[in-house]
């Protein structure tokens, strides 16, 4: 074989069923091994039954030191290509202001729209392929990356080409969602928002569906950027052009966002703060996904988290993201949304890591990705800790020892050999 990691505490394969109790779904193989040849998946197995011959003069050894193996991590929600810098919200946050405040005021979702508008592409090439490494480096080797900081057809589509320029030419797997319904542009606010409306519809939605930029459609359906019925009108357009809806949904105010997800046929309902019971009850028959994204709760210092208990006991498949983006979710670091997931969307350790590997694929619809299975791609994690448990429970910190892709080594953070129990 090309690739064997042995001396693990547990390889956790998730390939369990998701939708089933978590600790399950995991699949774990305690003291087990990964063999790899060329970019897929060799053998899977406890280290005892790994087959004499797998080891050869050119095998290269990966000796885990006791700590666990994993696929690499999933990230449904990102906006991680953007200019600018939005400290001083934050810190005007932090004494008070509210996000809806600031964006009233000319920061917000404006702000970066207009820093990326002047942007050159290199520049935004350049800041969003350090994004990437920083999400690498914390395991992820898929990434869904929204536009939605262009807001008219040409600077949408540079950020969707942009995407499709750094698909392949970095480890990180991408899958492009155009978000032109992120905010009303400040040139059509007011009497002219229907106008934007028809734009996304009529010019933005078919190019970008025409030239292949973009798997899914999203909108920000919240009482300071879209309505429900814009919101619909642009995801029925998006979804009639071959486009997957998802939407932004109740994240600062209990808008009917379930609902109108389920309605849609939405494959994912993200963020879901303030979603009611009966919005909860609308995913779970129309089998809408849960994004949940507490980086951004946090960030956006609200008290109400997603309730991501009610979600999974009412049987609607959680994801878990980042969120990166330079307004309500300035981090990289999905082991921080594992401990959030925990300590306030009510998820257990097992469920936490569940949502941010097979049930962010589940969300993403990715058939191969988020899980280990035989013959499947080589895309996986070597942690410095025993088992998925740490993560949450050791907060913020990055565990992350080997990253591998396709068979290739693209991460081998190299520090003191120290496993965390
Ligand atoms: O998912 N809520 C809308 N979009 C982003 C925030 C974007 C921004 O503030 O720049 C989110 O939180």
């Amino acid at each position: 074989m090309d690739i064997v990691i042995r001396n693990t505490s547990e390889v956790v394969t998730v390939a369990g069923d998701p939708s089933g109790p978590a600790d399950q779904a995991l699949a774990a193989i305690p003291r087990g091994a990964v063999g790899i040849i060329g970019a897929r998946v060799a053998f899977l197995g406890p280290e005892t039954e790994l087959p004499s011959d797998a080891v050869g003069p050119e095998t290269k050894i990966i000796d885990a030191g006791g700590g666990f193996v994993g696929p690499g991590f999933v990230d449904p929600h990102t906006h991680l290509v953007f200019a600018g810098e939005r400290s001083r919200e934050f810190d005007l946050r932090c004494q008070g202001k509210s996000y809806v405040e600031l964006a009233q005021a000319g920061g917000g979702i404006a702000s970066t729209m207009r820093a990326t508008r002047a942007a050159t592409e290199t520049e935004l090439m350049n800041g969003a392929r350090v994004r990437l490494r920083r999400l690498l480096e914390h395991g992820v080797l898929v990434a869904e990356v929204k536009s939605g900081y262009g807001l008219n057809v040409e600077d949408e589509l540079k950020m969707l080409k942009i995407i499709h320029r750094l698909q392949g030419a970095q480890p990180v797997t991408l899958v492009p969602t155009l978000l032109c319904a992120h905010a009303i542009p400040p040139e059509y606010e007011g009497d002219r928002r229907r106008e934007y409306v028809d734009l996304c519809v009529n010019e933005i939605i078919p190019t970008v569906a025409q030239q292949k930029l973009a798997v899914f459609c999203d909108a920000f359906v919240e009482r300071s950027a879209f309505t429900a019925a814009e919101g619909r009108r642009i995801l029925e357009a998006g979804r009639a052009a071959g486009l997957v809806p998802r939407l932004h949904a109740d994240q600062l105010s209990d808008g009917g966002g379930g609902a109108l997800a389920a309605e849609l046929g939405a494959a994912t309902a993200d963020h879901l703060e303030f979603v009611n019971d009966a919005g909860i009850e609308a995913m779970a028959k129309a089998g809408v996904s849960a994004v949940l994204v507490p980086t951004s709760t946090l960030f956006l210092r609200q008290r109400q988290y997603a309730p991501g208990r009610k979600l999974r006991d009412a049987g609607v498949n959680v994801a878990l993201g980042t969120n990166v983006n330079p307004g309500s979710a300035m981090t990289e670091n999905l082991p921080l949304a594992l401990g959030l997931a925990c300590l306030e969307n009510g998820l257990s350790a097992a469920e936490a890591y569940l949502a941010a590997t097979r049930g962010a694929a589940v969300a993403l619809r990715l058939e191969q990705a988020g899980r280990l299975k035989l013959n499947e791609p080589a895309d996986l994690v070597v942690f410095a800790c025993k088992g998925p448990g740490h993560l949450p429970y050791h907060l913020g910190m990055n565990h992350v020892r080997w990253v591998i892709k396709g068979g290739d080594v693209v991460v081998h953070r190299d520090g003191d050999s120290h496993v965390c129990e």
